[in-house]
């Protein structure tokens, strides 16, 4: 295979004669292929095989112990302007970091295979779909872009006919964590990554294509790119709604776009489908909304927490055809993590003995990668070309206090305020401490590739571009009460959070309207065959007034930090919920 885009055929031969790989070899996206690289992986040991009978070809592979998840430390925005990259970024000059960067890759991949990833994100025949290449010396990494995205020979027919993509280079190198970088040019439509094999460093379709990269790109174009799962929701009445939900790595989206409605639910004719679990791209329609598609074609789930009885359709998609990343093994070679049910692992994920003393045995941040079309959720609209209308935002994240279950914006404005100002406690998903609170707006800490006073800019300016733009609204799962458990049962009996905010897009059922925006209150959530004391769920939509005061000084200092480009609307706001509270 070859290609007759010519500056994707020039970049080829310069990268193989840069990292003086031994061999080209050029992916076509076939069922042949895909079992080639198994045996491969399973011959070099990258991969063990897992118990075919009770898991026909799904693999286990354990990383190197130092690269388990993404380091934001090391993730740079490579923009010609320093303040264009924003107090959000880790920044480097595009010069220095090439250098920094070509160095590592000289030479890397003698006496191996240089693989080359045409992949499409997004539909192959939408319009809102973008192309990119990615160059990778893991073969590991094919097998997971093979599932995530539509790769192989129908993207490079794309990319043929378009002319135009994202160019990514990738090498694992020595996995030494002082010899690593995740390197984004946005203006160049270029990501360099060295050092990691890990989903978010090394799936550069992922979060740096279609979060980093795009987002750039959106904000010149006038769309969205963001770090949101999508979910419909067809109505006893048999309408359907599209929701898209931010919330940052493992707190809560894949969970909720496979989301199983309680019993009562299911029998009232409420059914739920999964169009997305990480990223949305939006579009205005002509029609004055915003439709989205889901870029990916596959899920990159947390394994941990994963079970029958909180997520049941992952686990449905998780027999079969699916990569284990850091798992531990049963002692019949099935794949086990914390959570999953009360069986005694034999080996842990760096492949000892379990040993509780040891830790967990899957690591905090293991993780499943699957073809989307596994799940028995998936909805048949997700291959669709012009996405879905989505009739709701949401934000959230990781509170154990403050935050209420559910709070509705007043207007966009008040929307955009409530996603920039979103906080949550960080998990494993990144390298550091877990559990600190931090600001993650709209989920985008980590992935927005330019200045959040931009981005919020942009947000704010989607008032002119759409006319019938989503209701926006914000929740937290995560409340916990005096004794450190969760006051909410989240999961399944999200759904009641659910029916509000659409019975709110129809204008269905009340809210009151509070200084931080309209909550309901008891009687407006469906607490039929609730197993919870309705006195906590009163606690869960109260509003501290203190509290919130004290909120609101911390986000006002937290938004004069990113200085003179936030836009004064979010000032505004802030200045109007202040004069409401007490
Ligand atoms: P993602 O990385 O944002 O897709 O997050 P996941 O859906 O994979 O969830 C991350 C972790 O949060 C898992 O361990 C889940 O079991 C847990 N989780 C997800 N939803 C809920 C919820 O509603 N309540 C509680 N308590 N935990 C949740
Ligand atoms: P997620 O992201 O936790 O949002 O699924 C994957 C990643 O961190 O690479
Ligand atoms: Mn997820």
């Amino acid at each position: 295979m070859s290609t007759t885009n010519q500056a994707l055929a020039d970049w080829v031969k310069e990268i193989a004669e840069h990292t003086q790989a031994d061999q080209i070899y050029w992916c076509d996206g076939s069922d042949a292929e895909d079992k080639k690289f198994n045996e491969l992986l399973l011959a070099d040991g990258s991969y063990k095989q897992l118990n075919p009978e009770t898991h026909p070809n799904c693999y286990l592979h354990l990383s190197d112990p130092q690269d388990v998840a993404r380091v934001e430390h090391l993730t740079f925005i490579c923009t010609e302007q320093e303040a264009d990259a924003g107090p959000n970024n880790h920044w480097m000059a595009p010069d220095e970091a090439h250098s920094k960067i070509d160095d590592l890759f000289k030479g890397c991949m003698k006496g191996r295979t240089m693989y080359v990833i045409p992949y499409c994100m997004g539909p192959i025949d939408s319009p809102i779909s973008r192309c990119g290449v990615e160059i990778t010396d893991s073969a590991y990494v094919v097998q997971n872009m093979r599932l995530m995205t539509r790769m192989g020979q129908a993207a490079l027919a794309r990319i043929e006919r378009e002319g135009g993509f994202v160019k990514g280079l990738h090498s694992t190198g020595e996995l030494d964590p002082e010899r690593r970088f995740i390197m984004h040019f946005p203006e160049e439509l270029t990501i360099k990554s060295y050092g990691s094999g890990y989903g978010g460093n090394a799936l550069l379709g992922k979060k740096c294509h279609a979060l980093r990269i795009a987002s750039y790109q959106a904000k010149t174009e006038g769309w969205l790119a963001e770090h949101m799962l999508i979910l419909g929701i067809k109505t006893p009445a048999g309408k359907q709604h599209y929701v898209a939900a931010a919330f940052p790595s493992a707190c809560g989206k894949t969970n909720l776009a496979m989301l199983i409605p309680p019993e009562g639910y299911v029998k009232d004719g409420w059914e739920i489908s999964t169009v997305g679990d990480d990223i949305c791209w939006m579009r205005p329609g002509e029609d004055g909304r915003l439709w989205a598609i889901n870029p990916e074609a596959g899920f990159f789930g947390v394994a941990p927490g994963t079970a029958k009885d909180t997520n049941p359709n992952a686990l449905a998609m998780l027999y079969q055809d699916t990569i284990f990343t850091n798992v531990a093994e049963t002692e019949d070679g099935q794949p086990w993590w914390e959570g999953l049910d009360d069986r005694t692992p034999k080996t842990d994920w760096q492949g000892r003995p379990y040993d509780p003393a040891n830790g967990p045995a899957a690591h905090p941040n293991s993780r499943f990668t699957v073809s989307a079309k596994r799940c028995p959720s998936y909805s048949s609209e997700s291959e669709s070309a012009t996405g879905v209308p989505i009739d709701a935002i949401v934000f959230g994240g990781r509170r154990a206090s403050l935050v209420p279950l559910v709070a509705e914006a007043r207007d966009w404005e008040h929307g955009v305020l409530m996603g920039a100002t979103v906080a949550s406690e960080t998990t494993a998903a990144a390298t550091g401490a877990v559990g600190v609170v931090r600001r993650d707006p709209m989920a985008m800490k980590p992935f927005c590739g330019y200045h959040f006073g931009d981005y919020w800019g942009h947000w704010i300016s989607m008032q002119e571009k759409a006319s019938r733009l989503p209701k926006v609204f914000t929740v937290n799962w995560f409340r916990k009460d005096e004794q450190g458990q969760f006051m909410w049962p989240g999961f399944g009996e999200n759904m009641r959070v659910l029916e509000w905010i659409i019975g709110r897009c129809q204008d269905q059922l009340d809210a009151n309207e509070t200084a931080i925006g309209m909550l309901p209150s008891r009687d407006d959530i469906n607490t039929k065959d609730l197993d919870m004391d309705l006195n906590v769920l009163d606690e869960l939509l109260a509003v501290d007034q203190q509290a919130w005061q004290n909120e609101l000084s911390s986000v006002d200092a937290f938004l004069q930090g990113y200085g003179e480009r936030v836009p004064a609307a979010l000032f505004k706001q802030l200045r109007r919920i202040s004069d409401q509270l007490d």
